[in-house]
């Protein structure tokens, strides 16, 4: 990937269409006249038509933050690959720690990303340790959640899948901490290591890995050169645009300077 993915994943935020509309105009200024940096804004289900794009603007996406798996029928709240495809979205998070607390199984999660690949979309797939214990038995369990989230997908089909490494303990206002970018740099080869198992090591070598997980304007560039991460999914500061705007200029600057 040449350009650095940025993706905005704004949770259970804003509270107001009005001020989601707000927020998304925000955005779509920041990344005018920007070649080298790709973001994702990932509003709330129905907030997504407020922010899209009328016309496809280079260097700007939109993505939804879940998708159910099949694409109509009686299934009671669900929102479908199929659907946010008609909407225009581009990328779907899938298997946040968030969902996976709420109920979805490594099953759930590998029929989720078919789903989203079927329906043309890109799946952003979240993995991430709750402890991390220094014999290293997290990684059991990072390569458990790799190679199982992409089970259901046709091998060719592999290029449309991004990995978004994002550990438990650094995620949220009540964070321990963000990992450091020494230790996502291994943490990603890992997971290029596990994805390769099934990919084949051609295409692990192009997959994109992104940090998450307390992501700050002072963090993102640490995580982008030194932990070299091909971008990086960002919760909190994702609603406030003063530091998403040096986020994107930093992404960029590292982009004209390949
Ligand atoms: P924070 O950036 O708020 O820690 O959230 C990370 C995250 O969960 C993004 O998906």
């Amino acid at each position: 990937m040449n350009s650095k993915l940025i993706v905005l994943n704004w949770k259970t935020n804003p509270i107001s269409g009005v001020e989601a509309t707000k927020l998304g105009v925000k955005i779509k200024d920041l990344i005018k006249n920007k070649k080298n940096v790709e973001v994702v804004m990932c509003p709330p289900a129905p907030f997504i038509p407020l922010v899209m794009p009328k016309r496809k603007n280079k260097g700007l996406a939109v993505g939804a933050q879940d998708a159910f798996f099949v694409g109509s029928g009686s299934y009671t709240g669900r929102a479908s690959s199929e659907m946010f495809k008609s909407l225009g979205c581009e990328y779907v998070i899938v298997g946040h720690s968030e969902k996976r607390q709420d109920g979805d199984t490594d099953e759930v999660v590998a029929k989720k990303v078919e789903s989203v690949i079927r329906s043309n979309m890109k799946a952003i797939i979240c993995v991430g340790e709750e402890i991390r214990d220094k014999e290293g038995k997290y990684l059991n369990l990072i390569r458990h959640q790799v190679i199982s989230a992409i089970s259901l997908v046709k091998k060719s089909y592999l290029k449309d899948v991004i990995i978004a490494y994002e550990p438990l303990w650094a995620i949220g206002k009540d964070a321990y901490k963000a990992d450091d970018p020494e230790s996502f740099f291994h943490n990603a080869v890992f997971i290029k290591k596990a994805f390769a198992t099934v990919s084949g090591s051609e295409m692990a070598v192009k997959l994109p890995v992104l940090y998450g997980g307390s992501v700050t304007a002072d963090n993102a560039l640490k995580f982008l050169v030194s932990g070299r991460a091909d971008g990086l999914l960002i919760g909190r500061v994702s609603l406030l645009p003063e530091q998403v705007k040096d986020i994107i200029y930093m992404a960029e600057q590292l982009g004209n300077n390949k």
